[in-house]
């Protein structure tokens, strides 16, 4: 193979491995008082049994003996506000104890291995393996303890820092008050809550998601919430079907207020709501909660706050009605 072909096939290489997209890391350790630590996209998480995720880095990289010497290592997923530390992580030399760790703050947790402030996650690991793996080594870390918040990543692809798109990022965001909302309702499922408490908890939240609806949501998901009444029209004669998507009206509903506190306590009512729907449901007081839906709907496409609150307000006074006989 003649330089300007292996040239070609490497650059090929290069343009095909750019094109798979990553999350960005900072791996660190520390050693003797000092600090260490390297950009790096090569993140994997490995296996469950044990707790194994890997990194793979450059043979001639220093913190390789550091890692070494130390026995231990973080990796930091990186949040979306987080490209300087990345930037900063990624700069050649040696002395980066002092000259990286003056921009940003760490802490330790169980190993003693930096975990930078404000990461989105970060696992804490000791050495387990440190395979061969041409010009770099693969870092196998056993994770001794693992822990991150919400928010959003920071990526990189095709050579260059990116973000997830605005849609993408209302999706995250709703993933996040839904699993926030999941464990409280759990919770106040396991807790007991009596039909009258639901009731109450559904007043005070459900006509202020409404009316915020009416004014926060966009188009496009009011368009989502239409579909939604419309599916859950077809079903009124099948409470196994149009339970959930009853369910999914209010909650929805939370999400298009705008307002995490009301969406996320709307979501938290979706347990408790479940089970005593699912006594009280027939086809009769189906067929009018979807109608009711469907004047909400309206009201929200016509972005009036007054009805969608005023009709939402109603709605739960039927329901309740149908509860309690
Ligand atoms: C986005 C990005 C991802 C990187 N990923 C890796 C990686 O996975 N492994 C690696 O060895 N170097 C990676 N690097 C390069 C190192 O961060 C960079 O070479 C750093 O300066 C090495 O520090 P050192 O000179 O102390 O070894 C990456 C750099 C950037 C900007």
């Amino acid at each position: 193979m003649t330089a300007d072909e292996e040239q070609r096939r490497i650059d090929s290489f290069r343009q095909a491995a750019g094109r798979f997209a990553s999350g960005v890391t900072v791996v660190t350790t520390a050693l003797d008082g000092h600090l260490y630590g390297i950009t790096a996209t090569s993140f994997v998480s490995l296996s469950l049994n044990p707790l194994l995720v890997t990194v793979s880095i450059n043979v001639h990289s220093p913190i390789l003996d550091e890692i070494r010497a130390s026995g231990v290592f973080a990796i930091n997923v990186l949040g979306r506000h987080q490209q300087q530390v990345s930037a900063c992580f990624a700069r050649r030399g040696r002395g980066r104890s002092k000259e990286r760790f003056d921009e940003v703050e760490t802490r330790t947790e169980a190993t003693g291995a930096p975990v930078v402030t404000g990461a989105l996650s970060w696992f804490d690991c000791t050495v387990h393996t440190m395979l061969g793996g041409g010009d770099h080594i693969i870092l196998v870390g056993e994770v001794v303890s693992a822990g991150g918040g919400t928010g959003q990543p920071l990526l990189y692809w095709s050579g260059e820092y990116r973000e997830l798109s605005v849609e993408e990022e209302d999706r995250a965001v709703e993933a996040d008050i839904g699993r926030i909302s999941d464990s409280l309702s759990v919770q106040l499922h396991l807790h007991g809550m009596r039909t009258e408490q639901l009731l109450e908890a559904q007043h005070a939240v459900e006509p202020a998601a409404a009316a915020l609806a009416a004014r926060e949501a966009t188009d496009a998901q009011v368009a989502q919430l239409r579909a939604l009444v419309e599916e859950s029209e077809k079903h009124v004669q099948d409470a196994g079907r149009y339970n959930p998507l009853s369910l999914e009206f209010h909650a929805r509903l939370g999400l298009l207020s705008g307002n995490p506190a009301i969406a996320a306590s709307v979501g938290a009512l979706n347990r408790p709501r479940e089970s005593a729907y699912a006594v009280h449901t027939n086809a009769e007081r189906a067929t009018r909660a979807v109608g009711a839906h469907r004047r909400i709907l309206e009201a929200i496409e016509g972005r009036d706050e007054t009805a969608a609150r005023r009709l939402m307000t109603e709605h739960l006074g039927v329901v309740a009605q149908g509860m309690h006989c």
